[in-house]
């Protein structure tokens, strides 16, 4: 008899890091994954679950344009009670620190479910930042059950913090399997504009979202990309803009008028990992790019003043910028026009995952349940002594 999972998630890189795992269930004879989707994001997320081929059981269709995150929260507790009482799963799954990912748990717990923590043990040690992702998982450490750790240093936050070390499993972090089976996949460009880049250009590509940077902090950093953009028109700057309003307004009022800035739509996940590859460098505050590049060689500037995600910082890929302008426009200056800089930032190191960490989260699952032991961890250690052999 197969056993019901219950996959919930609701945004775009939750739909990207669970994307492997639910392909991972699917491959189980024992396990069967059931998705609910929350709708957190509509189309960014049906954008992602479309090209993984995965139809969700469940679609809440929760998302309300300019949703306060208290209402989100609400929606997906009232939601997520019904569902739990009809499909009684075995265990919910849910991944990193999303308001869908929160209320999620908290609805589960609430249902007397097990819950499994993908991405857990982040933290940046200031509860209000970033805001409320901070709040959101550590509240959801609170309530889990199993806790499937991407690196060694988020197990030891969730040890810090007293969890049981037989609740919690270093896996890797799904986000590089995903990025391993979608750097394969074609890539029409949906942006003529895209398709017309110059290959012989250098690119600088650009993500930004955050909350805790809206309004001054959003509109310094873009001010400053626009000086870099002006002072550089042998570069084009790439920016795939979210869908959020509040981020669409900034970006356009500062960067909208520049012939070398393409300001497009969000990319489809295969076509934004093959412009990532094509960048230069990557200019961000996204978390997922932030995992993402580094494997890819590409230096990246964090435009936030803290992160959750310091193994790239440490390994030396990784810088952090904040938001200020004139920083913003000599942290770029410096990796454009010094190459020895560059060179140094420019290196593939990944410890962030092996691209196996779906696996080892339903191995983990399975354990949970009773159904086998507990899979080996990823080896960040390992990882990096063997990409830095096959780089001499
Ligand atoms: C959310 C998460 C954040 C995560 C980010 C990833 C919360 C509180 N925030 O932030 O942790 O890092 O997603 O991108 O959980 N919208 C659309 N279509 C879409 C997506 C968004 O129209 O496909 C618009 C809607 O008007 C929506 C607004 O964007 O109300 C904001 O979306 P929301 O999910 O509230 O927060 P994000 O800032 O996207
Ligand atoms: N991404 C994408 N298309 C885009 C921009 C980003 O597919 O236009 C992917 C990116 O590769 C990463 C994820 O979306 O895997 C990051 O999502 P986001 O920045 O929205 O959220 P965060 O990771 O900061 O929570």
């Amino acid at each position: 008899m197969q056993r019901d999972v219950l996959v919930v998630y609701g945004t775009r890189p939750e739909a990207i890091k669970l994307a492997p795992v639910v392909r991972a269930l699917r491959d189980d004879p024992g396990l069967r994954p059931v998705v609910a989707v929350t709708g957190q994001h509509r189309e960014m997320l049906d954008q992602v679950n479309g090209l993984f081929g995965i139809e969700p059981d469940v679609d809440l269709d929760l998302m309300r344009h300019g949703a306060s995150v208290s209402a989100i929260t609400r929606a997906v507790l009232e939601s997520l009670e019904q569902v739990l009482e009809e499909r009684r799963p075995e265990a919910v799954v849910v991944q990193g620190d999303t308001t869908s990912a929160f209320a999620a748990s908290y609805a589960a717990f609430l249902a007397g479910c097990r819950v499994v923590h993908v991405e857990a043990g982040l933290r940046t040690g200031d509860l209000r930042s970033p805001f409320p992702e901070e709040a959101n998982r550590r509240l959801t450490s609170v309530l889990a059950d199993l806790h499937l750790a991407p690196t060694p240093a988020a197990r030891d936050n969730l040890l810090a913090e007293g969890v049981d070390p037989r609740t919690v499993l270093v896996t890797g972090n799904t986000v590089i399997d995903a990025l391993h089976w979608v750097v394969e996949q074609p890539v029409p460009f949906s942006d003529p504009a895209l398709a017309r880049l110059d290959d012989a250009r250098d690119l600088v590509l650009v993500t930004t979202h955050r909350r805790e940077s809206w309004g001054g902090p959003m509109r310094q950093a873009m001010e400053g990309l626009r000086e870099v953009a002006e002072a550089h028109p042998e570069l084009d700057l790439v920016l795939p803009m979210h869908r959020n309003p509040v981020v669409r307004d900034a970006v356009e009022q500062t960067l909208g008028s520049l012939p070398n800035v393409v300001l497009t739509e969000p990319l489809a996940y295969a076509e934004f990992a093959h412009v990532m590859r094509r960048a230069r460098l990557v200019v961000t505050d996204s978390g997922g790019v932030q995992e993402e590049a580094p494997g890819l060689a590409k230096p990246v500037l964090v435009l936030r003043d803290t992160t959750e995600r310091p193994e790239g910082v440490h390994a030396g890929v990784v810088r952090l910028v904040g938001t200020d302008r004139a920083r913003v426009v000599e942290e770029v200056e410096r990796l454009l026009r010094d190459p020895a800089a560059y060179a140094a930032m420019a290196q593939a190191v990944n410890p962030y995952g092996d691209g196996q960490a779906a696996p080892r989260c339903v191995g983990a699952l399975r354990a949970l349940l009773g159904l086998g032991p507990m899979p080996d961890p990823f080896d960040a250690g390992a990882q990096q002594q063997s990409l830095a052999a096959g780089a001499r």
